[in-house]
């Protein structure tokens, strides 16, 4: 067969302590003092931030958009919680701020998300997440994230957005920033470097298929619309605030349905299946079942936090209740069956050593990249026609991950679903 031929068990392995060592360390980030990211002190007063509910009003179509999205959810993700707590009580390394620089930009700058804390008791603001101050009160958004943050806030009177010619409003003074119509607006937060080395690194990833795909992160995560940015405002065209990726929120959260509809529809333009045949092999009592799988994501696939993903081929021969072949199956508890000999799957791995933590193991799929697989399988024993099915399919988390974060009643397929991003089928006749 194709493409990979590693075999051994996937290590799970959660977000690894030793980043913390370098969230205080590193030498070229000196944090500024206007508020960008130091991992020690905190900068402002909660005060200073407007709660997105107070954006509501005038904006009720971002603030619906939004209200659903990882971004609102992120500081009270349950997961998240437990990971970070594990990350500082357990392991102990991990600076207590350096998790909420990216999930909670505002309990970083305000100093009030500090540790393992319970997410249900931050201030009300803090729980908000990446809310809208914490994207339109940004006036540089930093470069790579070498462990601290350095995205600078002025929250206070001006929103900072993509508009160069804003209608008044009494509420606040609007100024146009350009940077607000591209990645780098995204950059400090998904594009994490540890020391020179790749940790979570998707804008480089979408950066190195720039050319060949000109497409932003807003072009596939904020979509365009015509409609108003604020009421009473003109017709222009304006961008959805749904922040669309992978994720759901596991715990009660508006618009839960529409979101996992949504995701389902991203995900089905992440990648196709192509050429798939069954050809019998001259000379051999086998079959091969050939086909392409080629990325049509921005970036890799999966990207970011993609050591927490399953993105995996499942093939099918023969009928479904006792298949003559199979791979690509899930064992008992929900998890891939890595004993299968033919799995193949997209992943990455990472080792993590006292003084440094790098992608040891990278199978994810790079942008536009083609993989070409052959499967071969025995002739089955009877006449008749064989179906052959391909699907490509993906998890947001891993259920084991889930489980050993302390939280087995999400490790379920109800609150991690399988996303089928494409499927062919192909029916073979014995010539
Ligand atoms: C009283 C109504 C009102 C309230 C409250 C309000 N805005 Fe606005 N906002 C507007 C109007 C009107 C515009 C201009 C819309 C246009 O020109 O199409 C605007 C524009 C914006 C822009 C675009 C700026 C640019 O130049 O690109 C941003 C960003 C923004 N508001 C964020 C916020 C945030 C965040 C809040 C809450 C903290 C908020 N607004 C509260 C009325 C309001
Ligand atoms: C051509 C469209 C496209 C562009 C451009 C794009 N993405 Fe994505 N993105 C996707 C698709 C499709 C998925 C779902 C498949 C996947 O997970 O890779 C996704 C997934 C994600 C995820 C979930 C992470 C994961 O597990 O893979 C994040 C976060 C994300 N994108 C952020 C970004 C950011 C930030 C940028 C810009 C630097 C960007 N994307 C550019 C299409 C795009
Ligand atoms: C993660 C960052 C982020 C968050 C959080 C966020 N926005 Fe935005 N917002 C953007 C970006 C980026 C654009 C510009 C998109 C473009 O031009 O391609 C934008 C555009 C806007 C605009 C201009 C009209 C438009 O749609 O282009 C308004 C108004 C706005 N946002 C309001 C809000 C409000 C209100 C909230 C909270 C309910 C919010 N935003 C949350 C990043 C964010
Ligand atoms: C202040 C930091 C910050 C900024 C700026 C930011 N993000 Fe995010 N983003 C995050 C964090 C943290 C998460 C994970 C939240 C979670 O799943 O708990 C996230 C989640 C996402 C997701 C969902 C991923 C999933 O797992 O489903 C998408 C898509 C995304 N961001 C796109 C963008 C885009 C596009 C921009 C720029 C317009 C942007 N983000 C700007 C921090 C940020
Ligand atoms: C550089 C910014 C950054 C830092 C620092 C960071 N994260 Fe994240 N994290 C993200 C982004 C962006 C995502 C969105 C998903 C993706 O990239 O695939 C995310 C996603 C996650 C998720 C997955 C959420 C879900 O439900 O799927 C968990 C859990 C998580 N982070 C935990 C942590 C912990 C714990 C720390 C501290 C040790 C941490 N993160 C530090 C940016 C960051």
């Amino acid at each position: 067969m194709f493409g990979s031929a590693r075999t051994s068990g996937f290590m799970i392995l959660a977000f690894p302590a030793f980043l913390a060592l370098f969230a205080f360390g590193c030498g070229d980030d000196k944090p500024s003092d206007s508020g960008s990211g130091d991992t020690t002190a905190a900068t402002f007063a909660l005060s200073d931030f407007q709660s997105a509910s107070e954006c509501a009003g005038c904006h009720p179509n971002h603030y619906e958009q939004w209200s659903g999205s990882m971004h609102a959810y992120a500081t009270q993700d349950p997961i998240w919680e437990a990971q970070n707590r594990h990350e500082i009580e357990d392991l102990g390394q991990t600076n207590e701020t350096f998790c909420v620089q990216c999930h909670s930009p505002i309990g970083f700058l305000t100093g009030t998300a500090k540790g393992a804390f319970d997410a249900s008791e931050l201030p009300p603001l803090v729980r908000e997440g990446i809310t809208c101050d914490a994207c339109h009160s940004m006036v540089d958004p930093g470069l790579d994230n070498h462990g601290v943050s350095t995205y600078e806030l002025n929250p206070g009177v001006t929103k900072y957005g993509p508009i160069n010619d804003p209608k008044r409003t009494t509420a606040h003074l609007s100024e146009g920033r350009e940077f607000f119509r591209t990645s780098d607006q995204c950059r400090n937060c998904h594009n994490l470097f540890i020391d020179g080395e790749p940790f979570e690194p998707l804008w480089t990833e979408w950066i190195g298929a720039f050319s060949a795909m000109a497409r932003e992160c807003q072009d596939c995560h904020m979509p365009a619309y015509t409609g108003q940015a604020a009421v009473g405002g003109p017709i222009r065209t304006v961008h959805m605030h749904e922040f669309t990726g992978v994720d759901l929120a596991l715990t009660d959260f508006p618009n839960r349905a529409r979101q996992r509809a949504v995701v389902d529809s991203l995900m089905k333009t992440a990648a196709k299946i192509d050429s798939l045949r069954v050809e019998p092999l001259d000379g051999s009592d086998s079959l091969a079942i050939r086909f392409q799988v080629q990325c049509l994501t921005g970036h890799n696939l999966p990207a970011g936090t993609s050591f927490r993903r399953d993105a995996w081929l499942h093939v099918v021969a023969g009928p479904g209740s006792d298949p003559h072949f199979e791979s690509g199956y899930l064992a008992e508890d929900g998890d891939i069956d890595l004993t299968d000999p033919a799995l193949e799957r997209y992943y990455v791995e990472f080792e993590g050593r006292s003084e440094q933590g790098r992608i040891t193991w990278n199978n994810s799929l790079a942008p536009l990249e083609i993989r070409r697989y052959e499967y071969r399988i025995p002739l089955p024993d009877t006449d008749g026609p064989l179906d052959v099915t391909v699907s490509f399919l993906f998890r947001a988390l891993k259920p084991s991950f889930v489980r050993e974060l302390g939280h087995p009643e999400f490790a379920t397929e109800e609150f991690l679903p399988i996303f089928t991003i494409d499927e062919e089928s192909v029916t073979f006749l014995a010539p």
